[in-house]
């Protein structure tokens, strides 16, 4: 039975509150809401009125994308990092950890590998490293371009300036991942210490839109102090900004942080944030979130039937996996790239969906925004 039919066939009773059934269908029809409106989802959604949001997102991504998940392979090339968030376990002051880099051609040969196991989008991710210089990393965009000229790359690197950005877009780079974290100044100041801004991380995804990247956002869900007021911050942002991807997962603890013993995210809240998201944005590309799945063993699967339609299967080196530690108890980070590609294909098909190993990208690919790559 289709997911649609289903929804048709959704049942009703003196329990469901009709109000957010009516937000529900409002937001599906005109892809945004008021601020009140999306509070009053969030303060007084329980199981009924999430089956029936998660249902709504479903046959939204059917619509759009069929049953097609698309899979990105991740390569964490350094883990050395200049920032010092409150949350993350690679924050430059924890100084229990195993620093690392990989150099080119190790980067190269991670590409080969997913390559060889079919996959068309590398995400090249790391640390805020001074040592991968613009040159640097324009070499490196430009030569996976060059060795694998039909697929595509994705940068997640952190803030740089706008000339920086448009470098790597000049040098091949077609996707950029900053997640905002949060939009609100009050929680991003919360979480990050004084030298970083939330005005400069706004600007970056500014700038990132202008020159014409794809470009994704993205934020924790249950971070220290956040509030139902800050996540409704995050929906109206994603409407104003209207990203090509969003990344969402739930906010991990980690021992050597400041946040170290503070409580982690929630499942349901997460998966309420992910369907909201694929309803304002009928196209996005969504991820199912490593952290959704390191939370809950079948987070990823519930993901993906609330919306999401990426994955990012691991590509980098096992022997250095379980040093790109953001948060504890990081799921896959003793298994193969072939493995990965295995056990996420099973989970996908197992949920009721495909694996989609082409370059997929957003159907506007980032057109919209200015320039057009050739
Ligand atoms: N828990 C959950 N997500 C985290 N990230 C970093 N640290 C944590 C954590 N402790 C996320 C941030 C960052 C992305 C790469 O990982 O959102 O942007
Ligand atoms: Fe890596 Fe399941 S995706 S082992």
């Amino acid at each position: 039975m289709s997911v649609l039919s289903n929804l048709e066939k959704f049942e009703t009773d003196a329990s469901t509150n009709q109000r957010i059934i009516t937000l529900i269908d409002k937001l599906k029809e005109v892809r945004r809401l008021e601020r009140e409106e999306y509070l009053y989802i969030l303060n007084n959604t329980s199981q009924k009125e999430l089956e029936y949001l998660r249902k709504s997102a479903d046959s939204i991504r059917l619509e759009n994308y069929g049953t097609s998940v698309y899979m990105r392979g991740l390569i964490e090339f350094s883990n050395f990092c200049t920032r010092s968030c409150n949350y993350c376990g690679i924050r430059r002051q924890n100084q229990n950890i195993d620093r690392y880099r990989l150099d080119k051609d190790t980067i190269l040969s991670c590409c080969e590998e997913g390559y060889n196991l079919g996959y068309r989008t590398f995400v090249l991710q790391s640390g805020e490293d001074k040592y991968f210089s613009d040159d640097i990393i324009c070499d490196i965009v430009n030569s996976i371009k060059k060795k694998f000229p039909d697929t595509a790359v994705t940068l997640s690197i952190g803030e740089k300036s706008k000339e920086s950005y448009q470098r790597y877009f000049d040098s091949g780079a077609d996707r950029y991942l900053l997640r905002h974290e949060t939009a609100s100044r009050k929680l991003y100041e919360h979480l990050h210490p004084n030298d970083m801004s939330f005005d400069t991380r706004m600007q970056c995804l500014q700038d990132l839109k202008e020159i014409g990247y794809q470009v994704g956002c993205g934020f924790m869900v249950n971070s220290p102090t956040q509030t139902n007021e800050d996540l409704v911050e995050d929906l109206l942002f994603i409407e104003k900004l209207q990203p090509h991807m969003v990344g969402i997962g739930p906010y991990l603890s980690h021992s050597e942080t400041p946040f170290s013993g503070l409580e982690s995210g929630n499942l349901l809240q997460t998966i309420t944030m992910v369907s909201l998201v694929r309803l304002i944005l009928p196209d996005v590309l969504l991820p199912s979130t490593t952290a959704l799945g390191t939370l809950n063993s079948k987070g990823r699967e519930e993901a993906l039937k609330s919306g999401a339609n990426v994955v990012m299967p691991n590509l980098s080196p096992t022997e250095h996996r379980e040093k790109y530690e953001i948060y504890e108890n990081k799921i896959c980070t003793g298994d193969e790239a072939a493995h990965c590609r295995g056990c996420i294909e099973t989970r996908i098909i197992f949920a009721g969906y495909e694996v989609d190993m082409s370059v997929g990208h957003h159907k506007t690919r980032g057109i919209n925004n200015g320039m057009v790559r050739s």
